[in-house]
């Protein structure tokens, strides 16, 4: 009997757990060995002659990439739910299957939400940097005086897995009024929850905590900008865990300063990393975290066995088990 033919895969990054084993014995897998990325011209080296290629989220992987592997490329698998990095269009026009890790972290994604929106409202940033910083005076009855978000009104930008995972926490936990935008109404979202399906508009008018769940595309990008920021409550926190292009950052940065809204959570930015000279990083009601949304082991470790799976069913020229339809 002939053995398989070893396929080559370049993997971007060592991930957790030990899916890549499988990947190992029965192609010859180079695994980027750096905790920093590959450089786009790094990129385009290492993947020449690739098969297939295992990417991060952080990897621009467009038409010159592809272009550079060469036409045998078959697959190129995601390590994320989000493939907002990936030219779908120059994939579909190669014939090149692409895959993702949706579901496995919504739990872990919907929980730093409900962190960043908490933690937001009541200050968490600037009351940790008076201890930190040695201004740590007396007890006052009047500063630091968060928002509670008991019985108030949510706003979720994006009804998928993550946006519905989040709002049953935040509706079952805080016995919040639900509000959602989304393609269409979801009746399941409606009956089990009490959401209503209503445009963006109403959404930033009414909601006192908002939170964006939907996918960085040209529709979604800049969603969140100067006259969305015009709309909400002055007392408003939003909540961000998406991509750091759904929001319009030099207007945010004007929003908080201008006291059009209380305060702003986020895990993702616009770039990653944020640079510390960043004037978001000095507001004090501003928290920021280094996109870590999908950062526990139960996630990282699921997701790895989904992103090899996706690579060996792509090599097979099979249906991946998460597949991006093009
Ligand atoms: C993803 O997987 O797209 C998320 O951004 C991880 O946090």
């Amino acid at each position: 009997m002939t053995e398989p033919t070893r396929r080559r895969i370049f993997v971007t990054r060592q991930i957790p757990g030990a899916a890549l084993d499988r990947l190992c014995q029965l192609h010859d897998v180079s695994i980027w060995p750096d905790r920093v990325p590959p450089t786009p011209t790094e990129l385009l080296e290492r993947v020449a002659g690739c098969d297939g290629l295992l990417t991060m989220l952080s990897d621009r992987i467009d038409e010159s990439v592809m272009k550079a592997a060469g036409p045998q490329l078959k697959v190129v698998s995601n390590y994320a739910v989000g493939y907002n990095n990936i030219d779908l269009v120059a994939a579909r026009e190669r014939g090149i299957r692409v895959g993702n890790t949706p579901d496995v972290l919504s739990a872990a994604t919907a929980d730093l939400a409900v962190t960043l929106l908490l933690a937001a409202a009541r200050l968490v940033p600037e009351a940790s940097a008076q201890v930190r910083e040695g201004r740590w005076g007396a007890w006052e009855p009047d500063v630091l005086l968060g928002v509670e978000p008991a019985g108030r009104t949510l706003g979720v930008i994006g009804m998928g897995r993550i946006g519905k995972t989040f709002a049953e926490r935040m509706v079952g936990g805080w016995g919040m009024k639900l509000l959602y935008t989304s393609r269409a109404a979801k009746q399941d979202v409606d009956e089990s929850l009490g959401g209503r399906h209503v445009e963006i508009d109403e959404l930033l008018r009414e909601s006192d905590f908002i939170s964006l769940h939907v996918a960085l595309n040209d529709e979604t990008r800049h969603l969140i900008d100067a006259d969305a920021f015009a709309k909400m409550k002055s007392t408003a926190v939003i909540v961000n865990t998406a991509r750091g292009e759904i929001i319009d950052q030099e207007a945010l940065v004007d929003a908080i300063r201008n006291k059009q809204i209380f305060a702003a959570g986020l895990d993702v930015t616009t770039p990653e990393p944020l640079p510390p000279t960043h004037p978001l990083v000095g507001l004090p009601n501003v928290l920021i975290l280094p996109h870590i949304g999908s950062a526990t082991d139960t996630s990282r470790h699921a997701m790895s066995e989904i992103a090899v799976d996706n690579v060996l069913a792509g090599l097979s020229d099979s249906p991946l088990r998460c597949e991006v339809p093009l």
